[in-house]
């Protein structure tokens, strides 16, 4: 097993073709498998959802980064899925968050569009230590009302 540790930045499209309270519940049940499918396979990172877009960042071990990020490239519930960068990287970012949820509130909702504006919407014009450093910020911030779970171990 490769025990390497990568990250992987990815924006996507939402196909939820859903939208006020059936929407959020359905961001709510990804964010639920997520973070308990994460802890078991010792991944962290955070997941931005805003503007019709996912962004997400997935840590770990390079082959638990891979089997979980091709899982997530089928998930019909979104789609367009732009990978902006996947490399080994020294130390984690999210340690303590086997996936923190960043759209919720209204001020992440404005600076993600500030995002979204200044890149056209076109993915491939955000870099991914961009999105990396926009996720993590948010997510500091949003620490005290994050669900926070036990980190894994790197
Ligand atoms: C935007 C988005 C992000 C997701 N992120 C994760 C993730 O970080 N980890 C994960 O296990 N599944 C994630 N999923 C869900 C997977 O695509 C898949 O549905 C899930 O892993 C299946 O888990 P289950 O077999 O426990 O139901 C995500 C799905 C979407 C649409």
């Amino acid at each position: 097993m490769t025990r390497d540790l990568h990250h992987l930045v990815y924006y996507s499209r939402n196909r939820i073709a859903a939208d006020g309270a059936t929407l959020c519940e359905a961001v709510r049940r990804i964010l639920a498998a997520s973070q308990e499918n994460n802890r078991k396979a010792g991944l962290t990172g955070a997941l931005m959802f805003n503007s019709g877009c996912f962004a997400q960042v997935l840590e770990g071990p390079l082959d638990a980064v891979e089997e979980t990020f091709e899982r997530i490239s089928r998930d019909e519930r979104h789609g367009e899925v732009s990978v902006l960068a996947f490399e080994p990287v020294a130390l984690r970012s999210f340690g303590t968050w086997s996936m923190a949820f960043v759209g919720g509130s209204l001020e992440d909702a404005e600076r993600f569009a500030d995002v979204a504006r200044s890149s056209g919407f076109e993915p491939a014009r955000l870099s991914g230590d961009r999105l990396h450093e926009i996720l993590r910020d948010l997510a500091i911030e949003a620490e005290p009302a994050t669900a926070r779970t036990p980190s894994a171990v790197a």
